[in-house]
């Protein structure tokens, strides 16, 4: 009897019966919506039971739920922390409970040997790309750039502030006039858009826009235009994620450049988690997902496609 129900058993079966709290920031953006069914998905092929809480963007929310996780005893928890400070205490009651954290997407200022491992990408460098590109782009040119950064204090906020600037460090014909958070949405990105327009001649003074997240620089487009500009050529704009929406502005010669951030951290995070519970295999400290870097030369209706069918 055994050893036919071994024979039945699919690949990561040992898995089957494995629970995992997955504390999700929100659905702040198509990109974090996408990674939220990615990671539902890929749980149910596995045969993960995936307990999924949603913190709308609190970062008490988010230690709650750990700690609920920990109480209803879930062989691993999935975190993907809304900012990166203060966590320390609810990341060392889970490693007390011998609960393995996975961090995805972002990062956490918290000793290593409180999580297994963090999936996400080099943040740093995504701005590092934006900022190479609006370079190249100009080639010395004077440009005034605007910043919409993401949610204040969230890793991917300061990495991606951090390497842009890096990046034009060494061009004196780029400024960063304005720096405002957009916290990540369509609809703050539209109305701090506003406000940069509005304070500089009507947007007649801004050469680019340089936005955290597609969603902001989306709902930026929308307001060049609505202050009869056109983006993506009055005010040329490179962002972070690669959405679907964004590959279509981009074909339609609305928006300049994107860089790729993929939503499937759950397959690397899974994969980990699947070897560690199995017999103790312990991951790099990060997992490194790629960035890639799309532009009106790349062919953005098949980016598009192919987005469309990861769950966006
Ligand atoms: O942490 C990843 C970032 O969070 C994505 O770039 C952004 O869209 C999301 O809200």
């Amino acid at each position: 009897l055994l050893l036919s129900a071994a024979v039945l058993m699919p690949a990561s079966a040992f898995a089957a019966n494995e629970t995992v709290g997955f504390s999700q920031i929100g659905s702040e953006s198509g990109w974090r919506a996408a990674e939220t069914s990615v990671t539902k998905a890929d749980a149910k092929e596995r045969g993960i039971t995936l307990k999924f809480a949603d913190a709308q963007q609190k970062q008490e929310n988010q230690i709650k739920a750990i700690r609920g996780f920990i109480a209803q005893g879930v062989d691993a928890i999935l975190l993907a922390p809304v900012v990166a400070t203060g966590w320390d205490e609810v990341l060392g009651e889970a490693k007390d409970a011998d609960i393995p954290v996975v961090l995805m997407d972002r990062k956490v200022d918290a000793p290593d040997d409180l999580y297994l491992t963090a999936v996400t990408s080099d943040t740093v460098h995504e701005g590092e790309v934006a900022g190479d590109w609006l370079k190249k782009a100009e080639d010395g040119k004077p440009c005034n750039v605007v910043e919409l950064q993401g949610t204040t204090g969230a890793s991917v906020t300061i990495d991606r502030k951090k390497g842009f600037a890096d990046a034009i460090a060494d061009a004196p014909n780029i400024k960063i006039i304005r720096s405002q958070t957009g916290d990540f949405t369509r609809s703050q990105g539209k109305i701090v858009m506003e406000s940069f327009l509005k304070a500089e001649n009507g947007g007649k003074d801004i050469c680019a826009l340089y936005a955290h997240n597609d969603d902001m620089a989306l709902g930026a487009i929308q307001a060049i235009k609505e202050a009869g500009l056109k983006p993506g050529e009055d005010i040329k704009i490179v962002s972070v994620d690669s959405v679907p929406d964004m590959h279509l502005a981009i074909a339609h010669g609305q928006s300049n450049a994107t860089v790729e951030l993929t939503p499937d951290m759950a397959g690397p995070a899974f994969t980990a988690l699947e070897a560690y519970w199995k017999d103790g295999t312990m991951p790099p400290k990060w997992i490194q997902t790629k960035s890639t870097l799309y532009t009106q030369d790349s062919d953005n209706m098949a980016a598009y496609e192919r987005k469309k069918d990861l769950g966006y």
